[in-house]
């Protein structure tokens, strides 16, 4: 069998030196980025203060149109921002919460940083939040995340795709949910955009948001936020700056806010993160969402095989409709064997509760899995996990 697929990899430097299964985290840097990093230092170099008329000021949302192809929206629906955090931030921040809507739902496995935003706004008593217990801590219930959202729901914040076990929620059925009854979700594609197909347009969700450092290979500081096209001119977000403004250069004392997604806008924006992140847009976008997800699914099922054949543990779902791109290993030991795979040169980490996360993406070769699934059986056998006994995650 051929894998087109491998033809990518020379395009990323990293992998003639490690085995790099890592991209629920890191994704590998495109080669491209040196021109990209460096095509910013030109124009900042050479045209100076220029450059902001010339693109610079435009690109949360030129750049943002790039994404939006990833995640099936409209072009002019995507705002670039720095991460995830910020953008729930600026979401609540278009809302007044008042008794009884006033209610948050979300899984308790949900990205621990979006419940730090909802838990810190929640402080004052203003929100509440009712927080969706897992069985397993590997899946959500969805009957029971469903029954959590009523009348009294105001936003379900959820992870499309939850990072520590690779569970895919059903999001359809979360939003058809929430909208029934006047709720609004805020639906966290990090862990999904660029290894699983899906359209926000074709959810009807309300508001997505997601980075770039994982699948999308595009390194920090380039969240995106989606803000379904209708609702653009209802909200005014608090989280704001002069870029949402519609004159941003007039200079005006009182905000008049756009009348589109710059709107969801604030300061200035992170040019040299938004230039790094490009590259990785442009080969996701080539190769497209659906050739990664087939190639994605037959990897991760020959991984769990490699993994149970060598008598590992399967902490993710076997059913590849209920997964993401990642697979998750129970082990004994599993922190310290994480080290001492790094420290070979076999990049994964580690996560409590789901062991260590393993994730192929499309420029992995199928001889990688059988590497780490041998190696893993020797540091068994040999105990070499052993120097590193008090390890904990360590990114
Ligand atoms: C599902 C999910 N959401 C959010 C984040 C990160 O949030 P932020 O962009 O605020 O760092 C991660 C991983 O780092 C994640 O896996």
């Amino acid at each position: 069998m051929t894998d087109e697929l491998l033809k990518w990899r020379t395009e990323f430097p990293i992998l003639e030196k490690t085995v790099y299964l890592i991209s629920h985290s890191l994704g590998a840097m495109p080669r491209a980025t040196y021109e990209s990093l460096h095509e910013y230092a030109e124009a900042w170099a050479t045209r100076g203060v220029r450059a902001w008329a010339e693109g610079w000021w435009e690109m949360p949302v030129t750049l943002g149109n790039e994404v939006a192809r990833i995640i099936g929206a409209d072009e002019g629906s995507v705002a670039m921002h720095q991460n995830v955090s910020i953008c729930q931030s600026l979401i609540l921040s278009c809302f007044d919460p008042e008794p009884p809507r006033n209610k948050i739902v979300y899984s308790e496995l949900n990205f621990p940083s979006v419940m730090y935003v909802y838990e810190a706004h929640a402080r004052d008593g203003r929100l509440r939040i009712e927080t969706v217990k897992s069985d397993d801590g590997i899946t959500v219930p969805l009957e029971r995340m469903l029954a959590a959202i009523d009348e009294e729901t105001l936003l379900v914040p959820i992870s499309h795709v939850l990072f520590k076990s690779a569970f895919l929620q059903d999001a359809r059925a979360i939003i058809e949910r929430a909208q029934s009854v006047g709720a609004r979700v805020v639906l966290d594609t990090y862990q999904s955009a660029g290894a699983v197909p899906f359209s926000v347009k074709d959810l009807n969700v309300d508001f997505a948001t997601g980075g770039s450092v994982k699948w999308l290979c595009g390194g920090p500081g380039a969240g995106y936020l989606y803000v379904r096209p209708d609702l653009q001119t209802l909200l005014e977000p608090r989280t704001t700056g002069w870029m949402a403004h519609e004159s941003p250069f007039a200079f005006d004392s009182s905000m008049k806010y756009a009348p589109n997604i710059t709107r969801f806008l604030h300061g200035s924006p992170s040019i040299p993160a938004l230039y790094a992140a490009r590259s990785g847009y442009r080969i996701i976008n080539k190769i497209g969402v659906e050739a990664i997800r087939a190639k994605s699914i037959r990897q991760t099922t020959l991984l769990i095989e490699l993994a149970e054949e060598a008598g590992f543990r399967v902490t993710s779902p076997h059913d590849p409709a209920q997964r993401g791109g990642t697979i998750t290993i129970a082990a004994e030991h599993a922190a310290a064997m994480t080290k001492e795979l790094i420290r070979r040169d076999f990049i994964v980490d580690y996560r409590p509760g789901a062991g260590l996360r393993v994730s192929p993406h499309f420029y992995t070769k199928d001889e990688e899995l059988e590497l780490i699934i041998r190696e893993m059986k020797t540091i068994r056998e040999t105990r070499a996990y052993a120097e590193h006994e008090t390890a904990n995650a360590a990114f």
